[in-house]
């Protein structure tokens, strides 16, 4: 039986708590974790914003722009894909079984799992102007995707995991997605991610 996620509802079933995740792993509350990544990922995109804003129309890309894009597309193929998972299937079923999200309708949820089909278009996008060797392209590309995460992720810090922190206060409920998050991490082999 799975643990009820509502922090209203009693938890009465400790005894079948998913194992905690062992002590090498990063973190045991989940939403560190997720602000971790996020962090992870500013870190990369802000470099990238840098790298790009030194070319040039008709220059060669630098080797600076195209280490950024390695990164880039490097967390877009591995971190990002675990990162959507955490939230996809570990936090947002969680959050839409709470009121007021229960009762149906667009939720905040819905919106953010809009974005990161998009988030993953504009990696494709970076991809294809760095194909190309076109400055002006990546360019564009680069900036539309560094402007569409800083956004998207100030959404999910600032108000929707504010607000799960206080729907999901259970610490079994927590511990429950600390451990799943943690598997998906033993499955790619990327425990530190
Ligand atoms: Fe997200
Ligand atoms: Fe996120």
């Amino acid at each position: 039986m799975s643990t009820t996620p509502c922090s209203h509802h009693a938890h009465e079933s400790s005894h079948d708590a998913p194992p905690q995740a062992p002590s090498g792993c990063s973190s045991k509350d989940p939403f560190a974790r997720l602000n971790a990544c996020h962090q992870h990922v500013l870190s990369v995109l802000g470099e990238l914003e840098s790298a790009v804003a030194e070319l040039t129309e008709g220059q060669p890309l630098t080797q600076r722009a195209l280490a950024a894009v390695g990164d880039t597309l490097v967390i877009t193929q591995i971190a990002i894909p675990l990162h959507s998972a955490d939230e996809e299937q570990t936090l947002f079923p969680r959050l839409r079984e709470c009121a007021p999200f229960s009762q149906g309708g667009v939720t905040p949820m819905d919106c953010m799992e809009e974005d990161h089909v998009a988030h993953r278009e504009m990696a494709a996008g970076l991809a294809r102007a760095t194909l190309a060797r076109d400055p002006l392209a990546l360019q564009r590309a680069a900036r539309n995707m560094v402007a569409e995460y800083r956004d998207h992720i100030s959404k999910e810090d600032e108000i929707l995991f504010p607000m799960a922190r206080e729907l999901l206060r259970d610490p079994a409920v927590l511990a429950e997605m600390t451990a799943e998050m943690h598997a998906r991490r033993v499955d790619a082999k990327l425990v530190n991610c």
